[in-house]
This record gives structure tokens, sequence and C-alpha cells, in this order.
């Protein structure tokens, strides 16, 4: 028995294969804002090369597929899981509360939205509190689930005890972006979200914590609310770690923002170094590639009205 087609397009609408649901894109077919693989995967070399070009790199967070293939599609070169997830996802009152397997759930929803859409973007993803604290050891096993589901880099918050930890992860080759300034991890032991840097001392601090941190091997380093001038201070004396400022005005090497502030969905008190991208464009697509664009001709963050 021969079976008889029938060619789609004599198909009666109702028996047309449609777009596949929910805004998920045919992986075949990618079209219009999920045509994303138009580069080369972003790799360290690559931010190496941005950077030495004076080019700023783009970070933002995401915590799902389709933001995440939103965001490469608008030009992000780094999509950050980041523990911020803990907050805008889950409603908890600070990062504290949030689990590594939740993390690894959201490194991989994010993996496979890059995947789908044959994203280019570098997938960082956070070691959330308590998960790399006790030992290096620890540390090791944490990244190494955040590796398998999907991330490319992972990011630890703190300075001093950190850089051993640093060391040991990019030794047996997992990727480290460290974090320096306001570590929302240790919100109650910090007072609360705060600037910091502002004393001599601490900025001296900070300064040799970043040394350390690039002399472990490093790549990147998140810099969040310090003052502009020391961000710029610490980046000028990291040629191997490229600084990401949130906070921390102009000079850094990229800029991150959590997505949700930049979209204008903050549920609280928009902090000082959040701009609401979202204001002037139509579309969310719109207010990320107008972020990129903000941070790649130098226009963000304007240090008299974001920074300290
Ligand atoms: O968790 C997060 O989103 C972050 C950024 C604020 C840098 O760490």
């Amino acid at each position: 028995m021969t079976a008889t087609r029938t060619p789609p397009s004599a198909m009666p609408a109702s028996a047309a294969p449609c777009a596949a649901p929910y805004g998920t894109p045919s992986p075949a077919a990618p079209e219009g804002v999920h045509a994303a693989g138009k580069g080369a995967p972003v790799s360290l070399p690559r931010l190496a090369q941005l950077r030495a070009a004076g080019e700023k790199i783009t970070m933002l967070t995401a915590y799902d597929a389709t933001f995440a293939a939103l965001a490469d599609a608008a030009g992000v070169e780094c999509i950050l899981v980041g523990d911020s997830l803990g907050m805008v996802c889950q409603g908890l009152p600070s990062t504290v509360g949030v689990q590594l397997d939740t993390m690894a759930y959201h490194s991989a929803c994010v993996a496979r939205g890059l995947h789908r859409v044959q994203g280019s973007a570098w997938l960082v993803a956070d070691l959330p509190y308590g998960s790399y604290a006790e030992s290096r050891e620890q540390a090791l096993r944490s990244a190494c689930v955040l590796m398998q589901a999907g991330a490319q880099m992972v990011k630890l918050e703190g300075g001093g005890w950190t850089a051993p930890t640093v060391e040991f992860l990019v030794q047996r080759g997992v990727p480290v972006c460290a974090h320096l300034g306001l570590t929302p991890q240790s919100v109650h032991a910090l007072g609360g979200y705060r600037v910091q840097g502002k004393t001599d001392a601490d900025a001296r601090t900070l300064r040799q914590q970043a040394r350390e941190l690039q002399d472990a091997g490093a790549a990147l380093l998140v810099l969040e609310m310090v003052p502009a001038a020391l961000a710029r201070d610490i980046t000028d004396a990291l040629p191997h770690c490229h600084t990401i400022g949130i906070g921390a005005g102009n000079g850094t090497a990229g800029q991150v923002l959590v997505l949700h502030d930049m979209l204008g969905m903050n549920l609280g008190k928009m902090p000082r170094f959040v701009h609401n991208f979202m204001q002037d464009a139509g579309s969310v697509h719109g207010a990320i590639a107008a972020y990129v664009q903000a941070v790649k001709q130098g226009r963000f963050p304007d240090d008299a009205l974001h920074a300290w």
C-alpha cells in the first residue's frame, strides 16, 4: 500500500504543522531574534581580545532558556546565571538561601536555551552560599555540578581566603570569575547592601585581593558597588583578569546588570546603578540590545548618575 502525502502548502490551516509552542524556536529553523548563531562562540581568548581592543565586555543575568536566547541574540557576550535568582525567581530575601541544585537547574535551562538557538554567549554560573567555603575540594565538587549542567565558568564571592580555592579550580580546568566589593552572600556580615572600599584601608585591601585573584588565575572579576575611581585603578592593575562592574563606574573592562532590574522589573527600590532600558525600548530584545549598545559606546554607566 502506498501512502499519499499532502504537500504542506495544500494542507488545511488546522492540519498544517504550526510553529513550536510556547515561544520555543524549532531547532531546525531558527528565525528572527532566534537566529542567534551568528558568531563564533565566546571564549576566554575572545574576551581577552575584546579587552585588548578597548571594547567593553557585556554581561547580563539570565535564569531561563528564553531570556538567555534573547540576551544572546541581542549581542550579550556573557550570560550569568546569578544566585540573584534567589530573589528574582524564588522570592527569597537574599541570596543566602540559594541551593546548589537550584543553580544547576537554572544553569541547565540557560544552557539548553543557548544550545537551542546555536547561541554564542559564554555561560557563567554562581557557586551559591555554602557550596565552596568549606574546602577547595568542596568547591571543586560544586563547580563540577555547575559545569556538568552547562556552565563554562563559575563565579565565587570574596577575597583573601578565596585565592587558593580559585587556583585549585583553575589548575583543574575550571575557569573562575571572582567577585569583590559588595558580595551579597555576605550581606549579614557586611551590615546591608552598602558601597565597599570607601576608606583608604578598605581600598588597599580590595586592590591587594584583586591582584591575588588575578595571580590565582581568575579570568574575570566582578566589582560590585565600589567607588568608580577604585574600580578603574583595579582594572588598570589587572591586565589578565577582566573586571566586570556593577555599580562600579565606567572604568571597568565590562558591565553586568541583573536582567529584571534593567527591564524595570524590580519589586523593591531600584538600585542607583541600574538604568531601566525597557523605558525607551519596544521589546525585551530592544531593551537588551540598547543595553549592549550603551555599554559598548561607553554611555552606560554614567559615573555622575550610576556610580559613587
Ligand atoms: O547574582 C548575581 O546576579 C550577581 C550579579 C549581581 C553580578 O552576582
